[in-house]
């Protein structure tokens, strides 16, 4: 279905989200007929370029980015006449005037301000665009993470865009709630009768949520360095999709209702103490080994200093201090450098109460629901069976099994593609609500602050690998395992 006709502003728009997510992204949708032909993608940096040198990058971008895919290749010349550039500095006047002009040339357009820069500019960027009465009307201003790097300064960023733009027109993006398999995680929950009777601590013994990486710093020290895996994925992405799986039926697929019962769901979270610090989370930092079977650097001689005590992997125990999830642990783990590039959802039951088999049938294992988020998206639910053939009845943990590339033979499209058009469109059900943001903090602050307090070198994992063996001790510690059949 396409969208009415907008003008999209991608403020850092030689950027690397920009080139390698956003105008792919945009592409696609373009190809799919979804955006009109009166649309333009306007790309603002500081550097001082022509429309053409612009097209000329963001060609080589979409390139790379589609590969050999010939039908989308010859939608690209066209795509790229809707690219305008223009040259301009949150802190200087020059060109706002024109800028302001140019959008006003088409009043009827929904206008969008994608703020893909630095956050120490957003209320530069905002201001600038009240002063030029860009901000009233369809006007929506996107909001790229990090929003902050604790409550304070994250209250201090909605405080700043909130002074321009109401609520209802600032989308905090999370591109992980975008992801194909998180919005099959609602269509599982809500649309079966199956689960939802089973959802929750009589029935579930926990649920693991993996967002592993195999790459690197990947130029982007400046930022990284000073964020670190807990700030950059667990209180933004994971924290997120154990919203999902933990959260209440929503009474509607509407923007506030799901947003409410995630908001709740934050507010649950298990406050973790200094005390028991160590106890719940682990703090890793790759060393050097190999990737896909080349040899990489250690995090430190990436970074080109040695003092960095900044966390590449975290693994963390939640609690979910309510009626439906007393006493469920929730294992949270991300990092980067890692053995494969997986993130899933893993939702773990219980054991039978009684068992009827003898021991000859062998053991009946638990139950188990994965979400594989990518690669290769898809669900398993494990089950036991009998183990076909006449051999007497002997118990076997295997998978009901749904690819969603063999199933459905289709592209899953990428989080960002869903997310813009939900942005044009102004529908915020996907998108973080300040209160949401700042609750995700409030239960971040103190885990920053305790690991500040106790200064300890994050654990040295080897590139490759699964992280730091304290991760595995964390889950056997209560009798459990990280997943490894998905
Ligand atoms: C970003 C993080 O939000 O998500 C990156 O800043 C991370 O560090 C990326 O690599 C992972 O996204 P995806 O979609 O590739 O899993």
């Amino acid at each position: 279905v396409p969208v009415d006709p907008f003008d999209l502003v991608i403020f850092g728009g030689t950027g690397d989200l920009a080139l390698r997510k956003l105008l792919p992204g945009l592409l696609r949708r373009y190809a799919d007929g979804q955006i009109p032909e009166s649309a333009r993608i306007i790309g603002v940096a500081r550097d001082t370029q022509t429309d053409a040198e612009y097209r000329e990058k963001v060609e080589e971008a979409l390139t790379r980015a589609i590969g050999d895919d010939a039908a989308l290749g010859a939608r690209v010349p066209a795509f790229l006449a809707k690219l305008i550039y223009r040259s301009l500095d949150a802190t200087k006047d020059e060109g706002w005037d024109e800028f302001g002009a140019l959008l006003k040339e088409y009043q009827d357009h929904i206008r969008v301000f994608y703020l893909s820069t630095s956050p120490s500019l957003f209320v530069d960027f905002c201001t600038r665009l009240r002063d030029q009465g860009l901000h009233e009307g369809a006007a929506r201003v996107v909001l790229e993470k990090p929003i902050g790097k604790d409550s304070a300064s994250a209250a201090a960023i909605n405080d700043a865009v909130g002074a321009v733009f109401a609520e209802h027109q600032i989308f905090r993006i999370d591109h992980y709630l975008g992801k194909e398999t998180v919005q099959n995680l609602l269509a599982l929950r809500f649309a079966n009768i199956l689960f939802e009777p089973l959802w929750n601590a009589n029935r579930i013994d926990h649920v693991q949520i993996t967002v592993a990486e195999t790459v690197g710093l990947e130029k982007r020290a400046g930022y990284y360095d000073t964020s670190g895996a807990l700030r950059d994925m667990v209180q933004n992405h994971l924290l997120q999709l154990l919203c999902m799986v933990a959260m209440e039926p929503p009474a509607a697929m509407q923007a506030d209702a799901v947003r409410d019962e995630k908001l709740k769901v934050l507010r649950s979270l298990k406050p973790i103490t200094r005390e028991e610090i160590n106890q719940v989370t682990v703090r890793g930092q790759y060393r050097a080994g190999a990737s896909g079977g080349v040899a990489v650097p250690g995090y430190l001689d990436e970074l080109g200093r040695n003092d960095s005590r900044t966390e590449t992997y975290v693994a963390i125990k939640a609690e979910v201090d309510n009626w439906r999830w007393a006493g469920v642990p929730f294992y949270l783990r991300t990092g980067k450098r890692l053995a494969e590039r997986v993130s899933e959802i893993v939702v773990s039951f219980r054991h039978v109460p009684h068992m009827i088999f003898d021991e000859s049938a062998g053991p009946a294992l638990p139950n188990k629901l994965v979400l594989r988020l990518q690669p290769d998206e898809g669900v398993k639910l494990w089950l036991m069976i009998k183990d076909p053939g006449p051999g007497g009845l002997r118990l076997q943990h295997v998978p009901l099994d749904m690819s969603f590339a063999e199933a459905f033979g289709v592209r899953q499209p990428e989080a960002y593609e869903r997310l813009l058009m939900d942005v044009v469109r102004g529908n915020p059900t996907l998108f973080m609500r300040r209160d949401e943001v700042e609750a995700a903090w409030a239960w971040i602050d103190p885990i920053l602050a305790a690991w500040d307090e106790l200064r300890e070198a994050p654990k040295s994992y080897t590139s490759g690998s699964w992280g730091p063996s304290a991760a595995v001790a964390l889950v056997e510690r209560s009798g459990r395992t990280w997943n490894e059949d998905s």
